[in-house]
């Protein structure tokens, strides 16, 4: 079957099929290889992209605009603080502003509703950069990784989320390892798991695709023998300060350990989509460490150093699977 993403807009992985998710992976190994081998691919010339961010980037703000860059688009970046969006102008109106003059727009923000509106009413593709419920093009920079690691044969295969597994970058997870036939395992305490109805919408796609969604407390009969052992932040843009306290206390079982390392698969790998605090080298992670003597949050600094990450893989795939994705919506 021919995939043809011309013209969509890319909301949450739930409205994409297997097939269109493994094309756009497949056109990001070729964009990546033909970026590596510094051949021009400037296929996307004198097209125009803007990126609107409500919330801070370093990952997701680079890959967007090295990838439009790298396919001669022009690129505007519109910060938390630099446009008249939300304040002096609704979303519809922001969106169809931009729709007159852009080819395609990048939203991270908090509200899904806004992504999609913009999308509705923009005329123009939309790509979702994180919003408090979806991450989906995460999710593409994180399967093309354990699909390098393992030698493109990942069906099968079992990825632990560990820590706050009701989180955007959670339930973005167990989407695409459903559609892809990979075992999916959230593993934290019960107040953390996702919300029933994610749940209810992955388990019959997983089933279709000949793999299983399993939610757990255990950390250590989680990760045994696993693949992929995956974390995030306890804390996600846009919660309130006060949880801080709370989540440490309930997630710091859940911290991935050396020691919990040490029973997953001998070639198994660690990913986090960062940033992370598995040291106190940040403004946030020096004051938890001092008002709550955490020094490492949900990863020990020798996992996250250690042979079996690869976060920074992880990251440079970003700009891949998002260049494939602009590319292939707006060609
Ligand atoms: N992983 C990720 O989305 O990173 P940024 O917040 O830096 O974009
Ligand atoms: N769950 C995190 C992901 C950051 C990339 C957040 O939303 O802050």
């Amino acid at each position: 079957m021919s995939v043809n993403l011309s013209g969509r807009s890319l909301l949450k992985l739930l409205d994409y099929s297997t097939e269109e998710i493994e094309y756009l992976l497949g056109l990001a190994r070729e964009l990546k290889a033909l970026k590596r081998a510094g051949t021009p691919h400037r296929y996307l010339s004198g097209k125009n992209v803007v990126l609107l961010f409500q919330k801070d980037s370093t990952r997701t703000r680079c890959a967007f605009e090295v990838g439009a860059m790298d396919l001669g688009m022009g690129v505007t970046y519109l910060g938390p603080s630099g446009s008249q969006m939300g304040k002096k102008e609704s979303i519809e109106d922001t969106a169809r502003v931009l729709g007159r003059m852009y080819d395609g727009i990048e939203f991270r923000g908090y509200l899904q509703s806004d992504v999609e509106e913009l999308a509705a009413k923009s005329g123009v593709p939309v790509w979702n950069g994180l919003t408090d419920d979806w991450h989906p093009t995460q999710m593409l920079a994180d399967i093309m990784t354990v699909q390098e690691s393992f030698d493109y044969d990942i069906k099968g295969r079992t990825l632990v989320f560990m820590g706050d597994a009701e989180n955007n970058v959670a339930r973005s997870l167990m989407v695409v390892c459903a559609k892809l036939g990979v075992n999916f395992i959230a593993c934290g305490p019960r107040a953390c798991w996702p919300a029933s109805d994610v749940v209810d919408a992955c388990m019959p796609i997983a089933a279709a695709n000949g793999c299983e969604i399993t939610l757990t407390e255990d950390p250590f009969e989680a990760v045994r023998g696993a693949d992929v052992v995956y974390t995030d932040v306890w804390v996600s843009m846009g919660e309130p300060d006060e949880v801080w306290e709370k989540r440490i206390q309930l997630l710091t079982p859940y911290r991935v350990t050396e020691e919990l390392m040490e029973l997953t698969a001998p070639d198994s790998i660690f990913l986090h989509c960062l940033p992370s605090f598995h040291d106190t080298n940040t403004t946030i992670g020096a004051d938890i460490a001092a008002r709550f003597g955490v020094t490492e949050m949900e990863v020990e600094d020798a996992v996250f150093e250690g042979p079996r990450s690869r976060v920074m893989d992880e990251a440079e795939n970003r700009m891949h699977t998002i260049k494939a994705v602009m590319y292939a919506t707006l060609k």
